[in-house]
């Protein structure tokens, strides 16, 4: 049976030139077995009528705040309770900043408001709309908050340039509807590990690293949002924990492994991301050292492998680590692969740009234990952590 069969899906669609493909969603999703409710922008219907939802859904079709089919009810807290998913397909620059600052101006807005349902966004514009520091602004609230974003293609647009911004096609976006009403790894247990760790030298001073967090958060939030059962090991950062996972904030590498081995019978899977410190001070200084004339020489000792100690006590776990490195990246990360016993390596050129510490994007290759490689381009760690659990969801499917 189909994953729409029965489903109630909200089909938003707004003033987009690419509003007619729309026609083509509402039509997969009503032959799937939807029930679809198509909403209307006023702009929307500058490009296509209602009369063809109506023809292709057969139910009506709704645009202004104001019509109440039922008369009893009132519609859009009606559609609002009843619906599984808010599909909005295109989505334009204009509804982003609507959706993201809860304004409800209109049938469409004031529906996202008032629905519980999950919200899939695939929005459509010209490139430079698209790369506009305001959307992608937007796009980061929504989907902090949640969404689940279709980002477009690259492609030739409507205006004759040709670059991101074109609607993705309709089996992409159906696909995730149908994630979105069945999560691809519900049932899974996830351990993430993100963040540095921090080594103290005295009360105030530490050893670390530059690493924010930021790709091991957006596994873990992509993860609770495909359904995934999500423990964060986390060491100091400025992130906010993700919604919906079980995060435990440690400070030191011990803290990290100690937490890592209380959690690991219960994890199905373990990505550790966290930019872990090799070393730490042999001794503590208690309290603050003085500032003084003399040297201060600090004897270092190596920290617990916190992925070699998991990997050796594998089991059945799928076991995944990150090699942050600046030369020799494959070699040196099939070299980590084998020695610490992984499934999987993402190995990580820190030296190029828009790629590793505190950036929002990542340039990774994906390197698995029996030899096979992905390698992907840059992207948003969102989009590496998409492309990254979907690998692993194949490989536990495999298994
Ligand atoms: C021919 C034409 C094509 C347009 N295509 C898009 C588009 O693809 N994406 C977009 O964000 N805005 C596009 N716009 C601008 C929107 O229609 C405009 O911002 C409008 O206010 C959107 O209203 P809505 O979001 O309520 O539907 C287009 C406008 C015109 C005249």
């Amino acid at each position: 049976m189909s994953v729409f069969e029965g489903k109630h899906i909200l089909l938003g669609v707004t003033g987009s030139i690419a509003a007619y493909k729309a026609a083509d969603i509402a039509s997969k999703l009503t032959q799937a077995g939807a029930e679809v409710d198509v909403v209307l922008t006023e702009h929307a219907r500058r490009f296509i009528t209602e009369i063809t939802f109506r023809a292709i859904t057969r139910r009506p079709v709704l645009i202004d705040l104001f019509d109440e089919p039922e008369e009893r009810q009132i519609a859009h807290i009606h559609l609002a309770k009843r619906a599984d998913v808010l599909l909005i397909a295109p989505a334009t620059a204009n509804i982003l900043a609507k959706l993201a600052y809860g304004i409800a101006d209109d049938l469409l807005t004031t529906l996202a408001l008032a629905t519980q349902a999950k919200l899939v966004i695939a929005p459509a514009m010209n490139t430079v709309m698209w790369q506009h520091p305001a959307i992608q602004e937007n796009v980061r609230i929504l989907e902090e908050r949640g969404a689940r974003f279709v980002y477009p293609v690259e492609g030739m647009l409507a205006c004759g340039d040709v670059g991101a911004g074109k609607l993705a096609d309709t089996p992409t976006i159906l696909q995730a509807v149908e994630e979105v009403l069945n999560p691809p790894l519900r049932g899974v247990r996830v351990l993430v590990t993100a963040g540095p760790t921090e080594e103290p030298i005295d009360a105030v001073r530490h050893i670390s690293n530059p690493s924010s967090g930021k790709m091991g958060y957006a596994i873990a939030e992509e993860a609770v949002r495909q359904g995934a059962e999500v423990t964060l090991v986390t060491g100091p950062t400025l992130l906010e924990p993700p919604a919906g996972a079980k995060t435990v904030c440690v400070r030191t590498a011990e803290q990290m492994l100690d937490a890592c081995l209380q959690m690991y019978d219960q994890a199905d899977v373990v990505i550790a991301t966290a930019a872990v410190s090799d070393y730490r001070p042999a001794e503590v200084w208690q309290g603050k050292r003085k500032k003084g004339e003399q040297e201060w020489t600090i004897r270092l000792v190596p920290n617990p492998d916190i992925l070699r100690t998991l990997g050796a006590r594998k089991g059945k776990h799928i076991l995944v680590g990150f090699a942050a490195e600046t030369e020799e990246l494959l070699q040196n990360a099939q070299t980590k692969l084998r020695e610490k016993n992984l499934d999987l390596i993402v190995a990580n050129d820190v030296s190029q740009e828009g790629s590793g510490f505190r950036t929002d994007t990542n340039r990774v290759t994906l390197l698995w234990a029996d030899g096979s490689q992905q390698a992907l381009p840059l992207m948003s760690k969102r989009e590496v952590a998409r492309h990254l659990l979907e690998a692993i969801r194949q490989k536990l499917l495999a298994r």
